[in-house]
């Protein structure tokens, strides 16, 4: 009985767990201190990528290999990613995240700043 509770619990703390298992696995690897959502930084941006591979399970089958098995010929000019030798699944979680989930939270966010703007704007009139 305890144990039914107990699994009862967790799987629905993770399935309420505000964070995706992609993006929990992308700040336990420090893939941020490289790659921003929007920004460039050492390596390209996650919409920059996820607008060239699309949002498929092709895609994100791909993206995942790629995470494991980086290449750099696919991004002149930026330095190399260093190869993340994980789990395939984990890479496709993370894959995931970057093609599917950061651009919904960049979308998301950008959405906010615009109200944000529009009721200071209503605010002033
Ligand atoms: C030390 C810096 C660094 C870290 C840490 C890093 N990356 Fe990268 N990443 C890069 C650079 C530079 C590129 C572009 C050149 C390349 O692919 O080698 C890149 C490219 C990529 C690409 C595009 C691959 C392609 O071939 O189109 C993906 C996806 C990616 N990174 C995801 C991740 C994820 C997920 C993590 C964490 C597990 C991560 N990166 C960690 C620097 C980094």
């Amino acid at each position: 009985m305890l144990r039914i509770i107990l699994t009862l619990i967790i799987t629905f703390s993770i399935a309420y767990s505000e964070e995706s298992l992609g993006k929990r696995l992308f700040i336990k690897y420090s893939c941020g201190s490289c790659h921003d959502i929007n920004r460039r930084l050492v390596g390209p941006s996650l919409i920059e990528i996820a607008k060239r591979y699309g949002k498929s399970e092709k895609a994100i089958e791909r993206v995942a290999r790629l995470i494991i098995n980086p290449q750099p010929s696919n991004w002149p000019g930026f330095a190399y990613m260093p190869p993340f030798k994980i789990p395939f699944e984990e890479a496709k979680a993370l894959a995931r995240y970057v093609l599917v989930e950061a651009p919904e939270e960049a979308k998301k966010e950008k959405k906010k700043s615009i109200e944000e703007e529009l009721d200071l704007e209503l605010q002033m009139h």
